[in-house]
């Protein structure tokens, strides 16, 4: 099997298993219901549950602890992007492909789904405890809180948001992007380690890996947002103009950017080599992630 078909393949067992975890669309609150499965089944590219489950598989991990926080990972991101796009923030109309969703079921509908989708992550992640009550778990639970809160992409939104319409410099910037991006990469990879038994050395570099692919992700972001098309991304090109964003590609220049993709990639990729396990899927994964177009 080529690297895509594989690619393929894994994405399409974690919708699988997403399904699973999805909430049944009934009762007085069906609209919420709807609206927080109208986010998730629209078809993310799952980066953020294969990072976990290849960091997992890496360290030897087999069990199926793992299951609810791939699931919960990814409500918690498809929420972040839920309220990202909301008018407040970014006010974008389409995402994933689709129109957003405080677009289709309206803005307190859309606020409310985001607020569903992150109680219901942990709410699912809770539930690995009835699998698994050990040490490992309740710390996965930890990072999962610590990753997706204010010193994580919580805080990063808030200084995005915050610096809309200025020139800001590149340490804040950086910041920004450690916060609102790298923080639930690093949470992915992290929790997969920590659940396959990885040791607090091992842990972090596997942290230091997802920051760098974090990092990596969110210029590619940035210059996708300037040179690709809204088929493509499935979402808004000129987003960041729009709202008057320094980004990585104003501040550096577009030939800057796409190089120091390349390097931050390379530099992941040296870190997460400089382990004793190894997992091949896993860094062919990061080094597709350097010329991804969507
Ligand atoms: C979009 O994330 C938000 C950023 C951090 C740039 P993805 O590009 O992973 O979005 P989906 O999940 O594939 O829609
Ligand atoms: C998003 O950054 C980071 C999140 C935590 C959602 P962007 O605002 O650039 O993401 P897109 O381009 O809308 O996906
Ligand atoms: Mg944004
Ligand atoms: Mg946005
Ligand atoms: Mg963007």
């Amino acid at each position: 099997m080529s690297f895509k078909e594989e690619l393929g393949k894994k994405a399409a067992e974690i919708d699988e298993l997403l399904k699973t975890y999805l909430p049944e669309e009934t009762g007085f609150q069906k609209t919420v219901l709807e609206a927080m499965n109208y986010s998730v089944t629209a078809g993310g590219k799952r980066l953020r549950p294969m990072l976990m489950l290849e960091t997992y598989r890496m360290f030897g991990g087999e069990g199926k602890v793992i299951f609810p926080f791939m699931a919960a990972i990814e409500m918690i991101h498809t929420y972040s992007l839920v309220h990202d796009d909301l008018p407040a923030m970014d006010n974008d109309e389409y995402r994933r492909g689709q129109k957003t969703t405080h677009a289709v079921y309206g803005e307190a509908m859309g606020i409310l789904a985001g607020d569903a989708l992150l109680n219901y992550a942990f709410e699912t992640a809770a539930g690995a405890l009835s699998l698994e009550l050990s040490e490992r778990t309740a710390k996965a639970i930890q990072i999962l809180g610590a990753k997706a809160g204010i010193y994580g992409m919580i805080g990063g939104q808030v200084v995005d948001v915050e610096s809309e319409g200025q020139d800001i410099s590149r340490d804040k910037l950086d910041f920004i992007y450690r916060l609102k991006t790298s923080a639930l990469i690093e949470c992915s990879m992290m929790i997969g380690a920590v659940l396959a038994g990885a040791s607090k050395e091992e842990t972090e570099k596997i942290q230091k890996t997802a920051e760098d692919v974090g990092l990596a992700f969110q210029i590619q972001d940035d210059i996708l947002d300037v040179t690709s098309t809204l088929e493509m991304l499935g979402k808004p090109i000129h987003s960041d103009e729009k709202n008057q964003k320094t980004t990585y590609v104003t501040l550096e220049g577009l030939d800057k950017a796409k190089r120091d993709v390349e390097a931050i990639s390379q530099r992941a990729l040296a870190t997460l080599r400089s382990l004793e396990h190894k997992n091949p899927f896993l860094e062919e994964l990061i080094t597709m992630l350097i010329t991804r177009e969507k």
